[in-house]
């Protein structure tokens, strides 16, 4: 039963049971339209109440739907029928009403709401914009400007906000349905007071408000397709009747729907629920209690990991080789607290707790009742074996010990103390107070409640946690070795560093390969192919760079790398001397130059990734291929609406196309690099698509 009627006197309530969030399936709507019917024919209710079971209100259309063909009764028809309906409607919100379900209360004549509701139309995330007659109803209730703002960002109003702005009528402390039905009663006899029918007038509106909106929106919505959509569907809610204006939304949503944008976002959003189950782990592993947190080392990375665990209010000891390098350390952490306070964004008594909550040491003997210990000092397994040797001894019995390393092994790692049970990797990404990823790294030995519990931290500090197994790199850091080794070749064979890096940003990337580097620091490169195995990596794509390092030119932090930068300024200047300097590295190597298309360019960086990408899935170092996807999402900014790179490769190129054009560059550059994956080959062969990987 995904919906009932029941009579509580005069009032009706019309109640949707459909768990866990009571979206809007096939069933629901049928349940509605039955209970409207229901309504209406029993001459002893007066007033009608739609109010939801379980957890919240409806959370949105169901989105499982959207990949199939429509199911009918449609929702713009459960919507008709609300308008048709002739007694007042009063929505009980309680939870989130989101997308369709905040439009069915829109439809209604009020809304009441507990305080600690949500209402939105978040339906932009999808790539789509509120189908339902939200973008119709919203700015008749609200304002074109409010409505806009809420369309367009797609985040979540509080029930007071939305109280303010119009969209709710009363605020309800206790019981919500009794409120409701209350409210309901005194409506009884009131005549139907529908949002559809508030005039708007296009004169209220400065002159050119819609171009000025597709202007702003261009830029902060970069390359997206449906915020563009919403700014038509509302500037049709002022232009024209309402039910051309429903026409008009109807007509934008289905061009948004078929989209590739919308397909990939979906994806993105079924995959980032995906990525918390894991394969293997009992759901009753109980994760153990982390109350303090302990963090070796207070450079780029363990500063900005401390400031994590302090924003969640969880105290963090913070420990260093001297002073000196705790100061450097703590005085970041403060910078940063203070420009986001200077930002409006943190008081500066949330400023002065956040600190105090982070305790400095340069003593192990602190660390003695710590629940959860990351490393995060140099990046050299002699470095780490001290700590780690150091940690098994003072470290409580069960306290978890993890490693921020990028590549080094978790098992030896793991091998350094008496208990790599408690050992496991938990890498950040760069600044580590920022980025949304955090690479949970599995050991052979890492016991189950121990990875429940990284999972459980990574919730508390606001991370997506993905699980990966153990190797050089893990997911995102092997993956990114083919896309910066194809980026750095297609200099020496052609491109400039400008037309790499351009096509990679028109492409949706934050910034391109090249710039990443000289942000990251060029130095880092150049250290660990030092010291690593020849014939573990191409050497010729490496030595542009190396050549720079010599000549100083370590990247954004010396003003110079593959780009020149003006002092204090991010934006890349082309440089003619890395000109030279790419030109001379390719007559060193014999490498004839010649012109790149911005199909190679994409192709080279990205389908390098792909075949790694595909011998991580094959070896189980990711369990899905939408795993992957998420790593590159939220741990180096690909782009959402391409969602994330497997995605691509599969749904924007195909996979027979991916893997013929990585024989077409096994054929030109050789098979160290470019040999298909054996997983690639099953696949096309077996005309299977990555989710049937395993
Ligand atoms: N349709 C189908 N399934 C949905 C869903 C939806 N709208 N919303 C959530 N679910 C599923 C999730 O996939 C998850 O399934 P799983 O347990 O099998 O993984 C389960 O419900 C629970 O979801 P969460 O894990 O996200 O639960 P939370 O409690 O963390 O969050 C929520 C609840 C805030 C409602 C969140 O799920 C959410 O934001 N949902 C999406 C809301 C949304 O985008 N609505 C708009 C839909 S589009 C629309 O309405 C079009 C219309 O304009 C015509
Ligand atoms: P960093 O050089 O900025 O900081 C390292 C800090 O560790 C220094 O402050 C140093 O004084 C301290 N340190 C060294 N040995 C120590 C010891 N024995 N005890 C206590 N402190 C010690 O390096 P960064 O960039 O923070 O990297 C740290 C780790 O994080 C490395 O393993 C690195 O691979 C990893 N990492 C780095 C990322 C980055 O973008 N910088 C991203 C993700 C992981």
């Amino acid at each position: 039963m995904s919906g009932r009627f029941e009579a509580h006197g005069d009032v009706g309530i019309l109640w949707i049971d459909n768990p866990p969030v009571n979206a809007i399936s096939q069933a629901v709507r049928v349940a509605m339209l039955d209970g409207l019917k229901q309504a209406e024919a029993d001459s002893a209710i007066k007033a009608l109440v739609i109010a939801c079971a379980g957890r919240t209100f409806m959370a949105g259309a169901d989105i499982t739907e959207f990949s199939g063909p429509p199911k009918l009764p449609s929702l713009p028809e459960v919507i008709d029928a609300l308008d048709a309906f002739s007694k007042p409607v009063v929505a009980a919100i309680h939870g989130t009403a989101f997308g369709g379900g905040f439009e069915v209360a829109l439809a209604c004549d009020y809304r009441v709401a507990l305080a600690n509701a949500q209402v939105g139309l978040p339906e932009v995330k999808l790539g789509i914009l509120p189908g339902a007659g939200g973008t119709q109803r919203l700015p008749r209730l609200v304002g074109v400007e409010a409505a806009l703002q809420a369309m367009i960002s797609g985040e979540p109003i509080s029930a007071p906000a939305a109280q303010e702005m119009g969209a709710i009528d009363k605020l309800v402390v206790g019981d919500l349905t009794e409120a409701a039905v209350a409210f309901a009663r005194e409506k009884i006899g009131s005549p139907r007071r529908r949002v559809r029918d508030i005039t708007l007038s296009p004169n209220s509106l400065p002159a050119g408000f819609f171009d000025a909106a597709r202007q702003r929106t261009a830029k902060e919505k970069r390359n997206l397709f449906s915020p563009q959509r919403i700014i038509d569907a509302v500037e049709a809610a002022v232009t024209l009747p309402f039910a051309q204006g429903i026409q008009r939304e109807q007509d934008l949503f289905f061009e948004c729907a078929k989209s590739s944008q919308a397909k990939a976002l979906q994806h993105v959003f079924f995959a980032e629920r995906q990525v918390a189950k894991i394969p293997g782990l009992p759901a009753d592993v109980k994760p153990r209690a982390i109350k303090s947190v302990a963090i070796i080392g207070a450079g780029t990375m363990g500063g900005g990991i401390a400031m994590n665990f302090a924003n969640a209010g969880i105290p963090v000891t913070l420990l260093e080789v001297n002073q000196e390098g705790l100061d450097r350390g703590l005085g970041v952490i403060r910078k940063n607290y203070e420009a986001t306070a200077a930002k409006g964004r943190l008081t500066s008594e949330q400023v002065e707790t956040r600190m105090g909550l982070i305790k400095p040491t340069l003593s192990y003997d602190a660390l003695a009742d710590a629940d959860l210990i990351i490393e995060a000092v140099f990046e050299t397994l002699e470095v780490k074996k001290k700590v780690f040797e150091t940690l098994d001894r003072v470290a409580k019995k069960g306290a978890i010990l993890a490693s921020n390393t990028s590549y080094l092994s978790i098992d030896t790692i793991a091998g350094y103390t008496s208990r790599p049970e408690d050992v496991l990797g938990m890498h950040f990404f760069s600044p580590a107070n920022v980025m949304k990823l955090l690479e949970i790294v599995r050991g052979a030995r890492t016991a189950p409640d121990v990875l429940a519990t990284a999972l459980d931290v990574a919730k508390r500090i606001k991370k997506v946690g993905v699980v990966a197994g153990n190797c050089h790199g893990f997911i995102g850091n092997r993956m990114l070795e083919g896309y910066g080794r194809e980026g750095s070749l297609l200099i020496l064979e052609g491109a400039t560093p400008q037309q790499v890096d351009q096509a990679l940003v028109k492409f949706g990337m934050p910034m391109g390969v090249l710039q990443m580097f000289d942000l990251a620091g060029l130095d880092i490169g150049y250290k660990s192919r030092k010291d690593r195995e020849p014939g573990t990596f191409d050497v010729k794509s490496g030595a542009v760079a190396d050549k720079l390092v010599e000549m100083g030119r370590l990247g954004q932090k010396t003003k110079a790398g593959f780009y020149d930068y003006e002092a204090g300024q991010r934006t890349p200047i082309p440089s003619d001397v890395v000109a030279k300097v790419i030109e001379e590295t390719a007559a060193q190597y014999g490498i004839k130059r010649r012109e790149l298309s911005e199909q190679e360019i994409l192709e080279r960086c990205f389908l390098a990734m792909v075949n790694i990408g595909c011998e991580v899935l094959r070896e189980g170092i990711a369990y899905r291929a939408s795993d992957i996807d998420i790593v590159y999402l939220y741990g180096y900014g690909f782009p959402a609406h391409r969602g994330g790179p497997m995605f691509w490769a599969e749904h924007e190129l195909g996979l027979p196309k991916a893997l013929e054009r990585i024989r077409e560059y096994a054929r030109q550059h050789g098979p160290r690099w470019w040999t298909p994956s054996p997983l690639l080959e099953r696949l096309v062969a077996e005309g299977k698509g990555f989710a049937q990987a395993i």
